[in-house]
C-alpha cells in the first residue's frame, strides 16, 4: 500500500489534501509541484474578492522540509439527494449567479467537470455545503489578465457547457 500522510482527506489525481483542524486543510506541495503553489493561493485570493463561491484562502505554510501547503477553509460536503428539488434549484441558480459573477470579474473555475478519462466522481471539485454549493480547485483556473480574452472566453463558454451538465447530473439523481 502506498504511504500515506497522517489525517489524508484525500490524495487525488494530483495533490494530496490534509485535515489540519476542523475549520482548515492544507493542500500538499512537494517536488515538481512545488511551482504552482503561489500560483494557486493567487487565483483563489482573487476570487474571494469576488464572491464566496470558491473555497476561501487562508495562508501559505509549510507541512515539513518536503512538503509547502496551502491553508484553506475546510468545507463539510453533504449529499444532494438528500434535498426537495426546489432546493436544489436554488442552490443551482445561486451557483450560476456566482459563477458569471466571478466571469464578469476575469476569472474561470476551468475545472467543474473532471476529464472523462480521469477515473473518480465526475464532479468532485463541487461541494454542496448547508450554504450552498461551493467549488474547490482552482488549480487550473484562468484569469482574464493571464491568459488574454481570447482564451477566456473560450473557458467560458466551456465552463457553461458544464455548469449545464452538473444540473442535468444533480436532478436526474
Ligand atoms: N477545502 C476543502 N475541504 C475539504 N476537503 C477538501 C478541500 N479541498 C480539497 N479537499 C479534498 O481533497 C481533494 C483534492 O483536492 P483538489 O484541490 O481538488 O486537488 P486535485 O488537484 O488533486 O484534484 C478534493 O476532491 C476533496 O476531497
Ligand atoms: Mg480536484
Amino acid at each position: 500500500m502506498k504511504k500515506r500522510y497522517p489525517r489524508t482527506l484525500s490524495s487525488g489525481a494530483n495533490n494530496t489534501v490534509i485535515a489540519l483542524t476542523e475549520t482548515e486543510v492544507g493542500k500538499l506541495y512537494t517536488g515538481d509541484t512545488r511551482s504552482d503553489i503561489g500560483s494557486e493561493a493567487e487565483k483563489m485570493k482573487f476570487a474571494n474578492t469576488v464572491n464566496a463561491l470558491i473555497v476561501k484562502f487562508i495562508r501559505l505554510d509549510e507541512l515539513n522540509e518536503d512538503a509547502e501547503m496551502l491553508v484553506m477553509e475546510r468545507l463539510y460536503p453533504m449529499d444532494f439527494r438528500a434535498y426537495e428539488y426546489e432546493k436544489r434549484e436554488l442552490w443551482l441558480e445561486v451557483l450560476e449567479d456566482e459563477l458569471r459573477e466571478l466571469h464578469k470579474a476575469g476569472f474561470v473555475h476551468r475545472d467543474l467537470r473532471r476529464p472523462s478519462d480521469v477515473v473518480g466522481f465526475k464532479f468532485d471539485n463541487v461541494f454542496l455545503t448547508s450554504t450552498g454549493f461551493r467549488l474547490i480547485d482552482v488549480g487550473i483556473s484562468a484569469l482574464k489578465t493571464q491568459v488574454g480574452e481570447r482564451l477566456f472566453e473560450r473557458y467560458v463558454t466551456q465552463e457553461l457547457k458544464e455548469l449545464e451538465e452538473f444540473r442535468t447530473f444533480v436532478l436526474e439523481r
